[in-house]
């Protein structure tokens, strides 16, 4: 039966206590992304906090091959963080009883009934917007001891990370926004109205708006001329003396002199959609130096998505576990990194229109060669954030490793189809041997190269060729 969520946290305090008593080695597998990162992180901090023996290590995807490493390793218990779901008979057929994966992307029914498994979904949680691996991770942490809460900072990073802030201008509801509450109130984060532009802390304000690609302002976004033109034009000062000003440094009159300006880039029918897509919530950390990227939730978030992404994970934990010296300089490198990168991945697919085919319903974007399998996720979502892919489905695939091919797909803004994506991945990837899954708006699928042209055609019958209002 299942049961309910303060059952399944009191189980996992009960396995927990019980290997710090017996003396049992603890491992934690986590994902690469942000979510991954932070999950992860907060799980080993709070086990280190109760004394337990534990190692944190990190995994791009999960299959049978991470289990049998888990089996073949000394390690006696083993804690999975946002991976795992829908692996529960095979981890019990390797494991026995000695795991337990916390997580949020969709699960069959079937594995409901797995104590092991603390699912959000499992609990009437939803998943896709209400908590994530993260979050998951700080109810597990506090479940062992409340003096975490301070770990629920490391939460809302996750939320943020995973695009949980779908609420009203941004904000968090469900157990997202009693989390963030909880950090509030531990004096770790403050919440305010602001305007939306990446880079809050640290991006000299043309580069900040220029960069600031949700939403996709046609004329300024990726155009820094055309962006530093516009503040230039505004009169506010964009220096400090020698040193650029950052958008956090803004105040109440020049915000509106620069809302304003971009005003006149929003005309035709998305204008009131970008307007209010430029002013949400915005979440930072205080006791984070100013002008650090770790202050902004969003520019922290995007730095462990890019240290994951480009290999660096190590980075990204040792910030989470709380490093802050040499380590930082390195995390700004991956981020900058990170970030031209991206851009030359968005030039090539842009430039080269072979590449993408569009009907009514979907965009097909065709990666191989050019996007890396670890930034999948990131171009998609950046395809989707673009106004003239809006009410769109976006399928992204590129060249994995071993000859695989994978596929990444998104909902876009304002994207009204029934198709709940993870059930799309996951139901074809199995038809042809592959592993699927995620989210209704964003989810991604592993198959081998030979079943290309057969997913395609799989994908032409279930998205590509529905019409809109299917
Ligand atoms: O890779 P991408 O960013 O497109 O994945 C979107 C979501 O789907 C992520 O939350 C990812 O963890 C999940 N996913 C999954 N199983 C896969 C591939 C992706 O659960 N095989």
């Amino acid at each position: 039966m299942t049961k309910s969520l303060d059952e399944s946290l009191s189980y996992f305090k009960d396995k927990i206590n019980d290997c710090i008593k017996l003396r049992k080695s603890i491992s934690v597998t986590t994902h690469i992304d942000c979510d991954g990162l932070t999950s992860g992180s907060i799980i080993t901090k709070a086990l280190i906090r109760a004394g337990a023996k534990c190692t944190l290590r990190t995994s791009k995807e999960f299959s049978q091959n991470v289990i049998d490493s888990l089996k073949k390793d000394s390690r006696d218990f083993h804690i999975v963080t946002d991976l795992g779901g829908g692996f529960a008979p095979d981890l019990d057929k390797s494991l026995q009883e000695d795991w337990i994966v916390l997580d949020h992307h969709q699960i069959s029914e079937d594995e409901h009934d797995v104590p092991r498994v603390i699912n959000a979904w499992k609990y009437g949680l939803d998943g896709g917007t209400e908590i994530c691996a993260g979050g998951m991770a700080f109810l597990a942490a506090m479940a062992l001891n409340e003096k975490n809460s301070d770990l629920s900072a490391l939460a809302v990073v996750a939320a943020l990370g995973d695009r949980q802030d779908q609420g009203e201008r941004k904000s968090f509801t469900g157990k997202n926004f009693e989390i963030a509450k909880i950090a509030k109130e531990c004096g770790l984060l403050e919440i305010d109205l602001d305007l939306l532009l990446v880079g809050r802390e640290t991006r000299p304000l043309p580069d900040a708006l220029a960069f600031t690609s949700q939403p996709f302002i046609d004329g300024l976004t990726w155009n820094r001329d055309a962006c530093l033109s516009l503040l230039n034009s505004s009169g506010i000062p964009l220096k400090d003396g020698g040193r650029w000003r950052v958008p956090a440094e803004l105040n109440e009159e020049e915000k509106r002199i620069v809302i304003e300006k971009i005003t006149k880039f929003t005309t035709g029918k998305n204008a009131t959609d970008i307007m209010s897509e430029l002013i949400g919530y915005t979440y930072t950390f205080p006791r984070e130096d100013s002008r650090s990227f770790l202050r902004d939730g969003r520019e922290f978030s995007t730095m462990l998505n890019s240290c994951g992404r480009i290999s660096k994970s190590g980075v990204g934990m040792a910030i989470c576990m709380g490093d802050r010296n040499r380590i930082l300089k390195e995390g700004e490198t991956i981020l900058s990194e990170y970030r031209k990168l991206i851009r030359e991945y968005m030039n090539v697919l842009t430039n080269e229109r072979w590449r993408i085919s569009e009907s009514d319903t979907c965009v097909m974007v065709n990666g191989e060669g050019i996007v890396p399998e670890t930034m999948t996720g990131t171009i998609s979502s950046l395809i989707a954030g673009s106004p003239k892919n809006s009410g769109k489905i976006i399928i992204l695939r590129t060249k994995g490793e071993e000859n695989t091919i994978k596929f990444s797909s998104r909902k876009s803004f304002g994207c009204k189809s029934p198709i709940n994506l993870s059930n799309l991945m996951k139901k074809g990837a199995e038809k042809y041997n592959g592993i699927g899954g995620g989210h209704d708006a964003a989810a991604g699928a592993k198959i081998t190269k030979d079943k290309l042209n057969d997913f395609l055609d799989y994908l032409d019958v279930n998205v590509v060729n529905l019409s809109s209002s299917n």
